[in-house]
């Protein structure tokens, strides 16, 4: 695995976009270009403190001179989202992973449907300005609890004018509001359309029940949190076939964890199977895969796995480290 090097990046701008979210717009400190990035790819903030956190980009995707991420203050906060909003100042440098895309937009496709649940939005509203630039139709429906909490609710509803773009604002904790029906949505749509979904556990749930008798090649969604709990069971050898070493996975440790014990510099990042960081090639043997990366047919073919989450369904698992 070749990782592409980390980036020192200033905080150049902090802005309000709704109630608890805040975004931030990240530069480079001598001015240059940032890596190239394609709609619907995140990037992981080195936060001072070592946590690690992901957060999508959502400006255009032609944009060299910046990345912008919007951060939503999470109650249930592990620490990583209340230490960017209390802590990260305009001026600060930190360091940021180069963009990572496990959203990928399908640019070809005839029609696109884009359902965003809460701060989910930041993906969706990437790819939106993406289709727009191209002059593809799509539809974004933008689930919020109330207008107030709508973040980039101004902008998205400026470019609901653009041609081809139809825009649906649902606000269930507003008078008379309820829940996005989602098997509606399906139903309304072109039979090939592509559909996208960002939201919380609950929406993306419903999502992908609404959507499993579509072609799977056409269902995409983003998680923010794992679904599943890492495998932790043990009992099977990981052998890596680059330097011949193989280890015994113990119950209660990841292979990540076995392999990071043992000094081995292995990237990661968000250590529950979200981010993609740690894929790593499978040569032989079956994993137990836990990730929400993965799409179905790649968790079949198994050709890679996250080794921060998964671990093996065979007693052995050769990798290509
Ligand atoms: S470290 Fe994020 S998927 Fe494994």
């Amino acid at each position: 695995m070749t990782e592409p090097a980390p980036i020192r990046a200033r905080i150049h701008a902090i802005t309000w976009e709704a109630e608890g979210i805040l975004s931030y717009e990240f530069r480079d400190p001598a001015g240059g270009e940032l890596p190239p990035f394609t709609a619907g790819s995140h990037i992981d903030l080195n936060l001072p403190n070592g946590m690690v956190r992901s957060y999508s980009l959502n400006n255009p995707q032609g944009e060299r001179h910046r990345y912008v991420v919007a951060v939503q203050k999470d109650r249930a906060s592990r620490g990583g989202s209340t230490w960017v909003h209390d802590k990260l100042r305009v001026g600060d440098i930190i360091v940021i992973s180069a963009p990572r895309n496990n959203f990928v937009l399908n640019e070809t496709a005839a029609s696109t449907v884009l359902v965003a649940g809460g701060i989910g939005v930041t993906p969706l509203w990437c790819m939106m300005q993406r289709l727009s630039a191209l002059g593809k139709p799509f539809t974004l429906y933008y689930c919020a609890r109330t207008r107030k909490d709508a973040a980039f609710r101004e902008v998205i509803e400026a470019a609901s004018s653009n041609p081809g773009a139809t825009v649906v604002f649902n606000y269930d904790g507003e008078p008379g509001g309820k829940l996005l029906d989602m098997a509606g949505v399906v139903a309304k749509s072109a039979p090939d359309a592509h559909f996208y979904c960002c939201g919380p556990l609950p929406m993306l749930e419903a999502f992908e029940t609404a959507t499993k008798d579509l072609p799977r090649d056409n269902v995409h969604v983003e998680y923010f949190t794992a679904k599943d709990a890492p495998a932790a069971e043990g009992g099977f050898t990981v052998v890596l076939a680059k330097s011949g070493k193989s280890f015994t996975i113990e119950p209660g440790k990841t292979i990540l964890e076995t392999l990071l014990d043992a000094g081995l510099p292995v990237p990661s990042s968000c250590l529950e199977g979200v981010c993609g960081t740690c894929e790593t090639k499978v040569l032989e043997g079956v994993p137990d895969h836990r990730d929400v990366v993965l799409t179905e047919s790649e968790r079949k073919a198994s050709k890679t796995m996250m080794i921060c989450c998964s671990g093996s369904k065979s007693d052995k698992l050769v990798l290509d480290l």
